[in-house]
């Protein structure tokens, strides 16, 4: 069921956040408060070190040495948390891994931290969505 609540701002408030609806192609005003709301919801999540699931995103010249060798270590330590892999071959050097984790935020972390630090790792990103029941 949708409930109404009325929010008060002040005009210029107002103004940048009808700007920021703009530019991220928000039909209304409520959807991006939804989407706002989640968001805030899902960084209680991580605070309090709920069940996550995690996109760890990793580009790295494979022709680093050992490189390889230590990007599977590691997730063999974690293979509790990883759901699953996808290698991409970018180019002659580079690849793209893609890495799906399921479980306690603070373990996401301390994968992707691990990870992106390794030397060879050109870019890394994690990006985590709450997977509990408290969200929905
Ligand atoms: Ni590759």
């Amino acid at each position: 069921m949708l409930r109404r609540f009325t929010v008060s701002l002040e005009d210029k408030l107002l103004a940048r956040f009808d700007r920021f609806l703009k530019d991220r192609r928000y039909v209304n005003r409520s959807e991006a408060v939804r989407d706002l709301i989640r968001k805030a919801l899902v960084s209680r999540e991580v605070e309090a070190d709920r069940e996550v699931v995690g996109v760890i995103s990793l580009v790295y010249n494979h022709h680093q040495r050992q490189l390889q060798d230590k990007l599977t270590e590691l997730q063999h330590q974690f293979h509790h948390d990883v759901v699953s892999t996808t290698h991409i071959h970018l180019n002659h050097d580079d690849c793209l891994e893609v890495i799906i984790v399921r479980g306690k935020a603070s373990r996401a972390k301390a994968l992707a931290d691990r990870l992106i630090a390794l030397r060879g790792v050109k870019d890394g990103t994690l990006t985590m969505s709450a997977a509990g029941p408290h969200l929905h």
